[in-house]
């Protein structure tokens, strides 16, 4: 058993952060880091096109940004949660800088401020189209420094320990669930141990894995999500998946696809259906910059029509240099596949790549079970409402994770360790006999998300998806039961849980808004706000 002052979960920009101010604060308190592989392997390490802030107050204003955020959000954003990220999201912006993340200048050395959908100004700093990579790397050659955080790697967390593990009846009406730590499952040595800690910090990204198609590695399974529902915590929005209009199309590839930025668009690039025509004035005024909903629906469109799997990108028309200069991860990529950006069209087609929706959180990240917060991918703040705008995510994990290390910081002195945490029952369990079962479900599950319960829906699709859900959630539950944990089984049951509450969250949204289609209800209900499960 091992006792921490502040446990964090995920070793993105949300939990890096948050552990960095902690630790800033707090020398003599001990602050552990939990990541399931490398600590790098996140979804922050992919970010291309940058962050979203007002950094030019000459060109550029809060207002504008505001407006842009609640254009996206389609009338169900926090109008109040939205304000206070875009304003405090410039100290944010000045604090990675100083932990050493370098944003692209102009010689005179003003930033470089790049352009995306949904964006009345160019406001997005960026590190050339490897923004993320950036980040993790001063973020985590930052935490290095601090000798009472401790960083562990390969360590999968299974499941909140609450009052439920000692014998009480925990539901969704019992009013003060409480988190005492975790149990997670040592990879290294494959034994499973309890972690308590007086608060607990949930940053454990997105869930872009339960599509067959998707920007996400595979890390990003919606565990957190999934955890806080077994304890009965509170979820929003799961409806709200984006679809990010522009993956790389590459014939038989599915599993993590290779992005190609928006803001290659916001430099000029246009979207070309198989016939060689520009396709998005069709589908809205701000043509190839409208927000990912409408350009992922208009390519959708556009497939259909012509019976194709991608649309093209077309590049050819840019300023080449800039183009490399801005671009060289992507301009590689596309070498390595014998396409030159300069003469040949990309081909591109729409794939899962943001949770708008997860563990529903009060405007300081705390959750509805106490002592535990969510930043990041996993929480719902109330910034996105139905459609997040382009590049505010990164931005949104460090103000919520500043604002989180304000009131866990003021918190902790009132919070004792419990020391009566049974150890994991595994009782009745096996080594896994046959992994095709895990492999196999998770098979079917990408396949029936992705085909009912895609960028278009509607309720048939939706019957479907329920009725294959619930087999597999049986099945896999009967399993779980049986069998001696494992990181694949335990993302499996995970992903299950996370599709379920996408499924169910889409069949109560009785309208369509946002990223959430429904062809039987094709209008806004302006009854209808957030869906909490
Ligand atoms: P992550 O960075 O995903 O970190 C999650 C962490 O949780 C990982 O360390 C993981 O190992 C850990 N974890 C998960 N489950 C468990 C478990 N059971 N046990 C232990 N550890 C666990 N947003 C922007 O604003 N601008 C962009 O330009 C941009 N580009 C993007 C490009 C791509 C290709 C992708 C995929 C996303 C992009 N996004 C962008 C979105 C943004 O990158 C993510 O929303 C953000 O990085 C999420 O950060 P996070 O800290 O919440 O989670
Ligand atoms: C991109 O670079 O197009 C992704 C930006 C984002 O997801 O915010």
């Amino acid at each position: 058993m091992r006792q921490t002052d502040f446990l964090v979960i995920g070793s993105g920009i949300a939990g890096l952060t948050y552990a960095l101010k902690i630790a800033q604060d707090f020398p003599n308190k001990k602050i552990t880091i939990l990541t399931k592989a490398n600590s790098d392997e996140t979804n922050t390490k992919y970010a291309q096109g940058g962050i979203a802030a007002v950094m030019n107050l000459d060109a550029d204003s809060f207002n504008k940004h505001i407006e842009d955020t609640l254009i996206a959000g389609d009338g169900i954003c926090n109008e109040k949660v939205v304000e206070l990220v875009v304003k405090e999201g410039v100290e944010r912006i000045e604090e990675m800088i100083s932990w050493g993340a370098e944003f692209d200048k102009h010689e005179g050395g003003d930033f470089k401020l790049g352009k995306e959908g949904g964006h009345s100004e160019n406001r997005i700093l960026h590190h050339k189209d490897v923004t993320g990579l950036e980040m993790e790397r001063a973020l985590l050659e930052s935490i290095k420094k601090h000798k009472n955080i401790d960083l562990i790697s390969h360590c999968f967390v299974l499941d909140l320990i609450t009052q439920h593990h000692l014998g009480y009846l925990v539901t969704k009406s019992t009013p003060d669930i409480e988190c005492y730590g975790v149990y997670v499952l040592n990879l290294e040595n494959k034994k499973i141990e309890k972690i308590i800690a007086k608060i607990t910090m949930l940053a454990t990204g997105g869930n872009g894995q339960v599509y067959r198609t998707t920007t996400n590695p595979t890390i990003a399974t919606g565990d957190g999500v999934a955890m806080v529902y077994r304890a009965k915590g509170r979820i929003e929005n799961m409806e709200f998946i984006q679809f990010h209009p522009t993956a790389l199309y590459e014939a038989g590839v599915k599993g993590h696809s290779f992005l190609i930025t928006e803001a290659v668009r916001g430099d000029g690039a246009i979207l070309r259906n198989s016939n060689g025509e520009a396709f998005m004035q069709k589908y809205d005024a701000r043509k190839d910059l409208a927000p990912r909903d409408i350009v992922a629906r208009a390519i959708d469109q556009e497939m259909k029509i012509n019976g194709t799997e991608f649309v093209y990108l077309d590049c050819r028309e840019m300023d080449q240099e800039n183009f490399k200069a801005h671009f060289p991860n992507i301009t590689n990529k596309c070498l390595s596949m014998g396409i030159d950006v300069a003469k040949d069209l990309i081909p591109v087609a729409p794939a899962a790549h943001y949770s708008c929706g997860g563990v529903k959180t009060d405007e300081w990240g705390r959750t509805s079970i106490r002592n535990l917060f969510a930043t990041g991918e996993c929480g719902s703040t109330g910034l996105h409402g139905a459609n997040r705008l382009a590049s505010n995510s990164l931005l949104e994990a460090m103000v919520f994770a500043h604002r989180s290390y304000l009131v866990a910081s003021k918190e902790i002195e009132n919070i004792s360790f419990r020391n009566d945490i049974p150890d994991w029952n595994m009782e009745g369990t096996t080594a896994p006999k046959e992994m095709i079962l895990i492999t196999q479900s998770l098979k079917e599950l990408k396949l029936l998300m992705s085909d009912y319960v895609g960028i278009v829906r509607n309720n048939e699709r939706l019957q479907r998806a329920n009725r294959r859900l619930d087999l597999l959630h049986d099945e896999t539950e009967r399993l779980y039961e049986k069998t001696e944990v494992s990181p694949q089984l335990c993302e499996l049951r995970n992903m299950i849980t996370v599709a379920y509450l996408i499924v169910k969250s889409a069949e109560l949204r009785k309208e369509s808004r946002g990223l959430h289609f429904n062809t039987d209800f094709p209008y806004k209900n302006t009854l209808l706000q957030n869906t909490v499960l």
